[in-house]
């Protein structure tokens, strides 16, 4: 791995097609810009279009040739996910890199229309529904990446597997680090999967940022009102943490260096900031049994088959 990696490492992207889950903001926006200057058509999937088309607007202020795409995506609901599907395949016949990057943390409980709780539909659900449908465009290109958000609260984290949407004793911050946890998971799931059906073109890894000081924390203490938290993301965090640009180094590294390899996790060297390294996975994260049924649950639980073949 080269030391000190930056977006001035990624190489060159042209005639690349790239998806960003929300991409209007963080280090979405980040990465869409970059995987731009690179060359690369970013398909900045958004849920709010005004904020997309500023996002949009603010990237070409910078890199006046950038090819962008917007497209509407609210990941916490699976009808809007298969619509997203339906419009992008009736546009591309390719996808080089998707990076599930979109996120909510710790939000107060709610339920989605689907009856998923809403951290997991956004963060997980949304992602392996999109995922599994844009699988068969993705596979075999050539050093095709698909990376996951996860984020270092997964080392204290575990998936209730009895109740995968903490329906009983709601826990935000719980329910956050499955979400998490469930990232790099089906990020190994999907490794192990492509490995099993000899493909080698496509890898799936998983990437966190460190703390990085994105629009996160303050919808996270907006939603929850809760005043501590308001004030150790404002106060605390900006200390620890690193800036946007640098947290999304990892994403981009997992999603194109030809160094990043499948089923590995990427993030910060340093923990909360750094240059991207390869970082440890806890005994949670590499236990293959509960890769298998996380997976199976959630092809369940969404009503979405994933066969991962050529
Ligand atoms: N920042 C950190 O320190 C940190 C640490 C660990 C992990 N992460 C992970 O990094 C990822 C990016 O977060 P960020 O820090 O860049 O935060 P951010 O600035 O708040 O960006 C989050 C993005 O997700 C989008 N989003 C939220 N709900 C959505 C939905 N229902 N459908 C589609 N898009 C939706 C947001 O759109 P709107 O603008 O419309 O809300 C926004 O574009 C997340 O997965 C987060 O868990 C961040």
């Amino acid at each position: 791995m080269v030391n000190n990696w930056t977006a001035n490492n990624i190489p060159d992207q042209s005639g690349r097609v790239a998806m960003v889950t929300g991409a209007n903001s963080g280090l979405g926006y980040e990465s869409s810009r970059e995987l731009a200057r690179k060359g690369a058509t970013v398909i900045m999937a958004c849920r709010n279009p005004q904020k997309a088309e500023r996002a949009k607007a603010q990237i070409l202020a910078e890199i006046p040739n950038a090819q962008l795409h917007l497209m509407a995506l609210d990941l916490g609901r699976l009808a809007s996910v298969h619509a997203f599907v339906e419009a992008f395949r009736s546009q591309y016949d390719r996808l080089d890199i998707l990076l599930n990057n979109a996120g909510v943390m710790a939000i107060p409980q709610t339920t989605t229309e689907d009856g998923f709780e809403m951290q997991m539909a956004v963060n997980y659900y949304g992602h392996f529904v999109l995922t599994a449908r844009l699988f068969d465009l993705i596979v075999n290109r050539p050093h095709s990446r698909i990376v996951n958000l996860s984020s270092v609260v997964q080392y204290g984290a575990s998936i209730q597997f009895d109740d995968l949407n903490w329906e009983r004793n709601y826990s935000r911050w719980g329910v956050y680090g499955q979400t998490k946890l469930a990232m790099t998971v089906f990020a190994n799931e999907l490794d192990r999967r492509l490995k099993s059906a000899n493909i080698e073109n496509t890898r799936a890894l998983s990437a966190h940022p460190g703390f990085s000081i994105t629009n996160l924390q303050g919808t996270s203490a907006d939603a929850s009102g809760h005043k501590g938290e308001a004030w150790a993301f404002k106060y605390v965090i900006p200390h620890l943490g690193q800036s946007q640009e640098m947290g999304a180094l990892p994403q981009l590294y997992a999603a194109t260096s030809s160094d990043a390899m499948g089923g590995k996790f990427y993030g910060p060297r340093w923990w909360a900031r750094g240059y991207p390294a390869e970082c440890p996975q806890t005994p949670a994260a590499r236990r293959v049994e509960d890769w298998r049924k996380l997976w199976e649950r959630t092809e369940e639980l969404t009503q979405t088959p994933f066969n991962v073949s050529a």
